[in-house]
């Protein structure tokens, strides 16, 4: 039965504007191989994993979700071309060009690169394929291209502006105040699915890059009282402003669904451990991760997200974290086209 809190949320969202571009409900999986690899149930929790990478736009992810309400409010304001950023892998960019197509709209993308000619590999190659403009900038760091990629946007949505298209620009990864309903939303469905099993999770666990997805797994967990606690886990350094970041947006969130309820900095830290060498860089954890849910449950990770959220919850039941009395989930968020690029390869050859 749905929950009274559930049912006030999904009212809430409801009367917001959102296109469907996300196959939803995605399924929640037992993982009871891996929960084997990892000492069966004398030593490890359950584990239970919510298909976020099954959303099916554009090969999947958690990005669909946002991009819901990020592309209908585009729409309602008549735009003509979605705009956004990341760095050249991104999956979120990626699926922003993938909702282009099935929205009838133009994209372009703004991604920053380390190398002058980043192979057609990955997502830049699904980038392509689903015929987005894209203007690369290089940068050392692609965490650290924000000021240039912000004056290459600035051009795009005056190029556009000039050819008379109104421009959307989306934040990188989506992370707006409307990106946040996305995982809002997500939580009400998590939280009924779980009822409906009959099971009380103690930790939510997922990767978490520039935040949405925690600001909206975060507002959801409170207002529809979720059982366990959100336990994000960084693949990016930089902490300290996205926990500003993660705030603002997730109580922008709230104020437009006309909800009270707030959320607070100590409710949005995340582990900081598995981050590795920096963000887009794998670890040998992760790969090890990537391997494990292979081999178990014929389940892909990607090497820059999923699969160093993945080596923590591993971590976490090697160090005897976690009862094996209790249950966890894991929230797949997608990101499979990056173990078809080179670097991948190369990392996964070398540590194989
Ligand atoms: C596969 C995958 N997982 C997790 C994330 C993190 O989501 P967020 O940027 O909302 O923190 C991303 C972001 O791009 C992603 O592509």
């Amino acid at each position: 039965m749905t929950s009274a809190a559930v049912t006030r949320v999904r009212a809430a969202l409801a009367r917001q504007p959102r296109i469907p571009l996300a196959v939803l409900p995605t399924p929640i999986y037992d993982a009871t191989r891996l929960r084997d690899a990892l000492g069966g149930p004398a030593r490890c929790p359950r584990v239970l994993i919510k298909r976020d990478d099954l959303t099916a736009l554009g090969l999947g992810g958690n990005k669909a979700r946002k991009l819901e309400y990020l592309v209908a409010d585009a729409q309602s304001q008549g735009a003509a071309t979605l705009i956004t950023t990341g760095a050249v892998q991104s999956n979120h960019a990626r699926m922003t060009a993938a909702a282009a197509c099935v929205a009838g709209m133009r994209c372009v993308l703004v991604l920053t690169t380390t190398v002058d000619e980043p192979a057609m590999a990955g997502n830049l190659l699904l980038d392509r394929l689903y015929g987005a403009s894209v203007r690369l900038v290089p940068s050392v760091d692609p965490m650290l291209a924000v000021g240039q990629d912000e004056a290459v946007v600035a051009e795009v949505v005056a190029d556009e502006e000039a050819a008379g298209r109104r421009p959307y620009v989306i934040p990188i990864g989506g992370s707006s105040g409307i990106g946040v309903f996305g995982y809002v939303g997500g939580t009400a469905e998590l939280v009924e699915q779980l009822d409906a099993m009959g099971v009380s999770p103690t930790r939510l666990y997922f990767a978490s890059g520039s935040r949405g997805t925690q600001a909206g797994l975060t507002l959801g967990a409170k207002l529809c009282g979720a059982s366990y606690e959100v336990t994000g886990i960084a693949v990016s350094a930089g902490e300290p402003e996205k926990i500003e970041r993660a705030k603002r947006i997730a109580n922008d969130a709230a104020t437009r669904l006309g909800l009270t309820e707030r959320v607070d900095l100590p409710d949005l830290v995340t582990d900081q451990g598995f981050i590795g060498e920096g963000y887009g860089i794998p670890t040998d954890a992760g790969l090890e991760a990537i391997r494990v849910l292979a081999r178990t449950e014929a389940i892909l990770l990607d090497p820059c997200y999923t699969s160093k959220g993945m080596a923590a919850l591993i971590q976490h039941v090697r160090a005897g974290k976690l009862s094996p009395a209790e249950t966890v989930v894991f929230l797949h968020t997608g990101g499979m086209p990056a173990l078809f690029t080179e670097s991948f390869a190369k990392a996964f050859t070398q540590q194989s």
